[in-house]
């Protein structure tokens, strides 16, 4: 392992409390796969040596798990990564398009990475936000109803490193090691920053409740206006 001494100190210390979590160290495996993305940008040989020794697992054990989940990355990654739905729903709302809008204005393909080290492009399947369809992910912070045009402009926000919100979430993207470190399980603050849930995911709860808490099925009447309409038409 070629981690700095101090590098190293640190991700045994954090590591140390990944494992408390749990009653058996190799049950920490996922988490401490984040951790060490939070560190190298993604899963290094480093990666796969530091776990294997500390969670008492062989290479090829670690391995095994590191390629079966797509967010664990065997190269190094952008900062950003765009991850554009292209499952039917999205994919029929403009999901494709924006996808290609950005393959051409960035210049890769998926699972790709900028040659500036800022971006990496990728297809995603389905994230659960099939109501704001088409959905764009920065860093897993939802990016809803977007268009090629706010796709690309969301990129260039990002950049030239002005604010960019995302849609639901945090005030700001964290960066794939700010939010690997996240996900490895430290708490990073965010916490309840910006709306987790958008009018059109609890319209059906709100019609119930407005007509005495019975089922009912939303009209698109009684959706709220979706983001990024006006952008939609302007793509047409
Ligand atoms: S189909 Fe894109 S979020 Fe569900």
């Amino acid at each position: 392992m070629s981690y700095a001494p101090e590098t190293l100190r640190a991700l045994k210390r954090d590591a140390s409390q990944i494992m408390a979590r749990y009653p058996s160290p190799r049950s920490a495996l996922l988490p401490m796969l984040h951790l060490t993305q939070s560190i190298d940008g993604y899963v290094s040989p480093d990666a796969i040596a530091f776990c294997a020794e500390t969670l008492d697992l062989t290479a090829s054990e670690v391995s095994a798990v590191a390629t079966f989940y797509s967010q664990f990355k065997r190269q190094p990654n952008g900062q950003y990564t765009l991850g554009v739905c292209i499952t039917s729903l999205c994919g029929l709302m403009g999901g494709d398009a924006i996808y290609e809008r950005l393959s051409e204005y960035l210049g890769v393909g998926n699972d790709q990475t900028t040659d500036d080290g800022l971006f990496t492009l990728e297809k995603i399947e389905c994230n659960a936000a099939c109501d704001y369809a088409p959905v764009m992910m920065v860093n897993w912070e939802f990016f809803d109803n977007q268009t090629p045009t706010s796709a690309v402009e969301v990129v260039e926000a990002l950049r030239a490193g002005r604010p960019c919100r995302p849609t639901r979430g945090p005030d700001q993207v964290p960066t794939f090691k700010e939010v690997s470190r996240t996900l490895a399980g430290f708490d990073d603050g965010l916490a309840n920053q910006g709306p987790s849930a958008g009018a059109p995911s609890v319209v059906g709860k709100d019609l119930a409740a407005a007509q005495g808490g019975t089922s009912v099925v939303a009209d698109a009447a009684g959706s709220a206006p979706a983001p990024g309409a006006a952008d939609k038409e302007a793509d047409k």
